[in-house]
Formats: structure tokens, sequence, C-alpha cells
């Protein structure tokens, strides 16, 4: 079985982050949020990996290389997609890497708390069964099913009818971005027309599958899923990542400090005369001085935390936050600067990039 994930996307909800940098590549937990995915399928037993790229093609090949730092028989194949023309668009684009072979399909912003272990052998195993299904798709019930694909079930549990994002929904089983398939998707993606977003939508192939009485099997997540590509999610990954964490502490804590609770401090950082509540972790050669870093934040390597207090936030590598009072619920993108001077009028000052978004209470 191959693996094929998709890290096109422009991740344009995300912006201004996603101006300089891919959404799948935005740390959660401090580990790029499409890592935990390469990770799952490593786990899983597949080490044939395509990756669909786009735009952030360089970034991509820069951070996952050739895919060599996730297990050594791991190899991975770039796919590149010149425009966004959905995700049915990006099986044709594979087809030459994925030959007749079965493949997951793995969308690169998506995270779920289960691994895809058992999702593959549930698949490989009634793949051998009489009348195999043709593909696997997971869903998961959820309250906004108008912003998802939509799938109706039968009383075997088989998939009869898929609906891409429908104003009225049939149910409220979204596919999540994680897809199992045999060959025959490639006659199904090969067959569909776009849809009025203009995108070859998988969800249309999978429908297309039904209607030529193939098998669609479902499977049920029973853990979180996050489509991580807005700003809330994103935070709620991290946090949920972070509540899993074991503390380790590889730098340097001075006597006038305290951790609480499970704290990552990574080699080379620096605790001083500070106060740390997990699930906190700490990037390598991060200096924190005078100040709280409470629960639920990730601070990235090489940043400066002086005389500040921040919770429940993202900070990414090489950034500073200084004399800021308090920060919650914030994304801070690389080499940022958030400060604040002693002397007064204490104005602020400001110099931002277009799509920021900044909210002072
Ligand atoms: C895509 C799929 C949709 C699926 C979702 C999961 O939506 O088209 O069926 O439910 O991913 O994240 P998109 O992210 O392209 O809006």
């Amino acid at each position: 079985m191959k693996a094929l994930i998709l890290a096109g996307g422009a991740g344009t909800r995300l912006r201004p982050i996603t101006h300089t940098r891919a959404k799948q590549l935005v740390p959660v937990a401090n580990t790029p949020i499409l890592f935990r995915g390469i990770e799952a399928m490593v786990e899983a037993g597949i080490t044939e990996i395509g990756v669909v790229v786009g735009d952030t093609r360089a970034e991509m090949r820069a951070a996952i290389g050739d895919g060599s730092q996730f297990g050594s028989d791991v190899e991975v194949t770039y796919i590149e997609q010149d425009a966004p023309l959905g995700l049915a668009h990006c099986v044709s684009i594979a087809r030459d890497f994925l030959g007749d072979d079965d493949f997951v399909m793995y969308l690169g912003d998506n995270m779920l708390e289960q691994g895809l272990v058992a999702f593959v052998d549930a698949f490989a195993a009634a793949r051998s069964a009489p009348r195999p299904p043709s593909a696997q798709i997971l869903l998961k019930q959820v309250k906004d099913p108008q912003r998802f694909g939509i799938a109706v079930l039968d009383d075997h549990g088989h998939a009869i009818q898929l609906v891409e994002k429908p104003e009225v929904p049939p149910s409220n089983y979204a596919l999540v971005g994680v897809y199992l398939f045999d060959k025959s998707i490639h006659e199904a993606v090969a067959a569909i027309e776009p849809s009025a977003r203009g995108e070859l939508e998988i969800t249309d192939a999978i429908q297309w599958l039904i209607d030529h009485d193939l098998k669609v099997r479902t499977e049920i997540l029973t853990g979180w899923w996050i489509d991580t590509g807005k700003l809330t999610p994103l935070l709620e990954a991290n946090r949920l990542i972070l509540e899993t964490i074991e503390t380790r502490v590889d730098g340097a804590v001075d006597g006038a400090s305290f951790l609480d609770g499970r704290v990552i401090v990574e080699a080379g950082a620096e605790i001083v005369n500070s106060t740390i509540r997990g699930p906190v972790a700490i990037g390598a050669r991060t200096r924190i001085v005078d100040s709280f870093v409470g629960p639920f934040s990730a601070i990235g390597a090489d940043c400066e935390v002086v005389h500040s207090e921040i919770e429940h936030s993202v900070v990414m590598d090489g950034s500073k936050i200084i004399e800021i009072p308090r920060l919650e619920d914030s994304l801070i993108g690389s080499d940022a600067i958030v400060s604040r001077s002693k002397r007064k009028p204490r104005a602020v000052r400001l110099m931002v990039g277009d799509h920021c978004r900044i909210d002072i209470e």
C-alpha cells in the first residue's frame, strides 16, 4: 500500500502566517502538522509516500526532504500540482506514482487523535473478503455538516450517498480527510466533472464508485479530528497534542523558576525567574525570563519571552515577546516581535502586514 499526502492547498484562512509558510507546516506542540500525518503512515507500515505540492513546494521539500528522517526505508516522491483543481485532480496527477496499488489519501492539514494502523488493517482485511470494498472512508459526526463532504449510510454501514458541502445535509457524518482506495478510483476520477467551485471533488469520485455498484466501506472515528486550516481549530489541536506530552527537561531551569505540570524544555533553552505551568512545550535555545507561560502554550525554538505572560498560544521559531502583560489565544509567526516599552505614554505602535488580526482589550 502507498500513501498520497495532499499538501498543495494555499491556506488562505490562516493568513498572514500562510503568506510565508505552508499551512501544513505550521507547528502544533512544536511539530509541523504534516509530520504527524507522515508518522502515522509510517507507523501503519507505509513507506512509499507521494506528496502533492503546490506553491509551497520549495518549503515542503526543505522540511520533508527525502523522507529518511521518518524512517530509513521511507521514500518520498513529490508530485507537482500547478493549480488547485481539487482533491480528485491530485489523484489523477499522481497516477504514475500510484500505479495500480491500493493507497491511503491524507489531507495534510488534518489531524486525527487515532493512528492509521487500525484503518489500514481493516481495509486490508476487507479486501480479502468475497466482495471487497473499492474504497474506505472515515467519518465523524459533526455539528456543522454544511462545511464538509457528507455521507449517508445503509444498515450495514456502507456509504450509499455522498454530497460535498450540502446546503441541506442529509446526515451529519462528515468525511474526514483520510481515504483508502483501490485502483478503481482512477476510473472514477477520470469520469467526473468539476463541481460548482471549479474543482474535481473526491466526494464525487467516491459517489461514482457507489453509482457503479462498487462497495464503499466506512469507519466511524471515535477520537478527535481537526481540520486545522483556521486559528481556533489550530489552537485546539495544539491543546489536544500538548495534553499528551510527558515532562522532559533538557534545558536549564534556574532556582528562582518553577515548573508545574507536564513541561518540555528542549536542549539549550533557559528558564530564568519564571513560572511554566504545563502542559507547555518550550523549544530549543529559547529564553524565558521573568515571565509566566501558562497551559497549552507551545513556544518554538530560538524565541525570547521577557517579562510577559502567555497562555493558550503558539509562538513560532525566532520570535520575541517582550513586556507583554498577557497574551492569550494567539498565533505568532516566526521571527516576529511583539513588545511594549516601559516608558510612558504607553502607545500601541504597529507594523502590521496584510491579513493580520489584532485584538486589544
Ligand atoms: C475537503 C473535502 C471534504 C472533507 C474535508 C475534510 O474539504 O472536500 O469532503 O470533508 O476536506 O477536511 P475542503 O477542505 O477542500 O473544503
